[in-house]
């Protein structure tokens, strides 16, 4: 078995390698990366050229994940490694692409050890949500989980997903082949903390135990567009300060709630002119939480709140369900499995939940998923400032190495029919 020192070259051509990605971005001085945008063909040609030398050759399935296939004996159950390409605005080098990356030197070291299951990596076209407004597409193909609506959802210029697909190359009409079959036995999804928990419990990794839910909302305020010089303050109808005092009520709701978070992430006042009282305002809403009925709780309290902050001030109210994902617990036993790879690696366990998002809470829905994150030097992400130590990234290839030789000693990674 290899030891750091061995896996430190592997780990910082991991880096480079996600430094590499990074360059391929829809914006000249910063990483933007969004669902079958055209750098992701370069992302795609760049990872196959990676896999080339392993006689690996992925292909694109039709929502534009990067599927790519290490074979094994007859009837062997498959074991699915991944995470996403794509990424937020302004994003960090890491966040999604460090799983997949990661995962392509866990394939080159599969190859010599000729494990008694297939192995097939992922690099998922679209988690983040920031094309369309609906996150996971990419997983929820895997799940068949892409029904009409989605297809249909349109993104700010007017096209649909539909209409991406088929810019990007792709035949929605297969999408339905882009589903699992049942002879997965588990996924892996290795991630970024994106969090200060490991950095200040002074640890390099940590096993996943469960994933926040989500709900994640659209606010339409409406009053008056009116003159900003000739309007006296008490004959206005401002959308832009109705929204601001419900944002206040956001926050305190969110800091009155043990383990909540909300997000008023986007905000965008109609006109938008200095001049103009706006008539409209538009806002996002993202709340979080590890327990479901605490979640919907605050969810429905904030839905209240903005139709009491607005009937005061006299303006109107529109709220619009974008997602609502519950939270989803991790495989105990491939967790498990998890915890023993890491302590074999000589780091100290520890099981925490995610407040992010990941593709492993869709696949969850049909496999046995489990993750396992690697620390977030100053808890710093979905920004450029995002890092990952050299360190650290060899921790997890090393325990990536113990977990793929376990599952082939143990009886955890069985061909399990996915789970209708
Ligand atoms: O927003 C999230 O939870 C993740 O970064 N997609
Ligand atoms: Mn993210
Ligand atoms: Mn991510």
């Amino acid at each position: 078995m290899q030891t750091t020192a061995d896996v430190s070259h592997l780990a910082q051509e991991v880096i480079d390698r996600c430094r590499r990605l990074a360059s391929f971005s829809e914006d000249p001085d910063s990483i933007r990366r969004t669902f079958l945008s055209p750098p992701m063909h370069k992302v795609h040609q760049e990872i196959a050229a990676w896999l080339e030398p392993l006689g690996v050759t992925p292909r694109v399935d039709a929502v534009g994940n990067l599927r790519a296939a290490l074979p094994g004996p007859e009837s062997a159950p498959r074991l699915l490694l991944g995470s996403h390409l794509d990424t937020v605005p302004n994003a960090g080098p890491f966040d999604g692409i460090l799983g997949v990356v990661l995962g392509t030197a866990l394939l080159q070291e599969s190859i010599a050890r000729k494990f008694p299951y297939a192995i097939e990596l992922i690099g998922f076209s679209e988690e983040e949500g920031v094309r369309f407004g609906v996150p996971f597409i990419g997983s929820r193909a895997l799940v068949g989980r892409i029904d009409d609506d989605l297809l249909a959802r349109q993104d700010e210029r007017g096209t649909t997903v539909r209409q991406a697909i088929k810019d990007f190359g792709l035949r929605p009409e297969q999408i339905p082949q882009a589903t699992l079959s049942g002879d997965v036995g588990g996924y892996l999804e290795f991630h970024i903390e994106q969090g200060p928990v490991l950095e200040k419990l002074g640890l390099p990794l940590a096993a996943v135990e469960s994933i926040a839910g989500q709900t994640r909302m659209d606010f339409i305020f409406n009053g008056r567009t009116n003159h900003a010089g000739t309007t006296p303050m008490d004959l206005r109808y401002d959308a832009v300060a109705c929204a601001a005092e419900w944002v206040g009520c956001v926050e305190r709701v969110a800091r009155s709630t043990p383990g909540l978070v909300a997000t008023v992430g986007s905000f965008e006042a109609k006109p938008g002119a200095t001049n103009v009282i706006a008539g409209e305002a538009r806002l996002t809403l993202d709340v979080r939480h590890g327990s479901d009925p605490r979640r919907t709780q605050a969810v429905d309290d904030l839905i209240r709140q903005s139709k009491e902050v607005a009937g005061r001030r006299g303006l109107s109210v529109r709220s619009f369900m974008r997602m609502n994902q519950a939270a989803v617990n991790m495989d105990p036993e491939l967790t498990n499995q998890v915890e023993m790879a890491i302590s074999k690696s000589g780091c100290k366990p520890h099981r925490m939940v995610s407040g992010a998002g990941h593709d492993a809470m869709i696949l969850a829905e049909r496999v046995p998923a489990a993750m396992i994150f690697v620390r977030t030097p100053g808890g710093v992400s979905h920004d450029p400032a995002e890092s990952v130590a050299v360190d650290d990234v060899a921790k997890a290839i090393e325990c990536g190495l113990h977990l793929l030789d376990q599952l082939a000693s143990s009886k955890t990674l069985r061909a399990r029919t996915c789970r209708a």
